[in-house]
């Protein structure tokens, strides 16, 4: 592959300067990470599987007509996207008590919230990602009032297209967190939802057993992380049934 300029390195992808103007190459990693990196691994596959989760959310936030980064995926590990000015927070909605809200508020882990809660936090590794208040985001400027609506609306719609897709393959939607980014279109800016969709980012558990089917398998050490995504990526159809679950080397992926 010809060399390319490399724009970002996180800690599960790295940014490559795209092929043209206002593209980026978002390639995935193995990385895994846990407590702001505190907790390291290397998920053999698991790049692959986001590459193609994310690939499968962002089309289904286009085909429901929320804007988002993707333009395509370009192969296993890597997807074409819209180049924007990333908005230095993410967005959290929660559906069911779970993670850092229930040591905050003392909830009952995994019992129902009344309606979707929504938190900001500031993207800061050396802070730890602190909470944030809809005032510290304004008078920080980390947002303008209008795009903390949009993120609000867009974040409760996102949140109603996941909770249904999920729920339709048997899977229950916690929690999730988004990012935003500012694009341009004739001089008039607006936001669209970018970073990456997948069980990295998102809290999934079997409808019927409570299995955890993201990264809490991970950060809670119960058992294989390649498996729980591999099972995400089969029950909505992205690798075929009969693909075995560890092999990821040899991993069937369906269209
Ligand atoms: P939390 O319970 O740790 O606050 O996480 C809530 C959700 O947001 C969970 O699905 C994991 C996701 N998340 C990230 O993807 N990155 C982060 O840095 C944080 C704090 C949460």
């Amino acid at each position: 592959m010809a060399r390319r300029k490399k724009i970002y390195e996180g800690k599960a992808k790295i940014l490559y300067a795209g092929p043209e103007p206002g593209t980026i190459v978002q390639y995935f990693k193995d990385d895994a990470t846990a407590n702001n990196a505190e907790k390291k691994a290397i998920v053999e596959g698991k790049g692959v599987l986001n590459n193609r989760l994310s690939e499968f959310f962002m089309r289904g936030l286009s085909n429901v007509g929320i804007p988002n980064h993707l333009v395509r995926r370009l192969n296993m590990r890597e997807q074409l996207v819209r180049e924007a000015e990333m908005i230095p927070l993410e967005v959290i909605v929660r559906n069911f008590a779970a993670g850092s809200i229930v040591k905050r508020l003392g909830l009952e882990e995994g019992s129902k919230l009344p309606r979707p809660v929504i938190e900001f936090c500031l993207k800061n590794d050396e802070l730890g990602d602190p909470l944030v208040t809809e005032d510290h985001v304004i008078n920080f400027g980390w947002a303008a009032p209008p795009d903390l609506e949009d993120m609000v609306s867009m974040a409760l719609r996102v949140n109603d297209f996941l909770s249904g897709v999920m729920y339709g393959v048997g899977i229950k939607l916690v929690d999730f967190k988004l990012e935003f980014g500012r694009v341009w279109e004739d001089d008039y800016p607006f936001l669209i939802v970018a970073d990456e969709i997948s069980p990295d980012c998102c809290r999934f558990r079997d409808v019927k057993t409570e299995r955890k089917l993201d990264k809490d398998v991970f950060r809670e050490d119960l058992g294989s992380l390649s498996e729980a995504y591999s099972e995400v990526a089969r029950r909505l159809g992205i690798i075929a049934a009969a693909a075995p679950a560890t092999k990821h080397s040899k991993l069937k992926l369906v269209r």
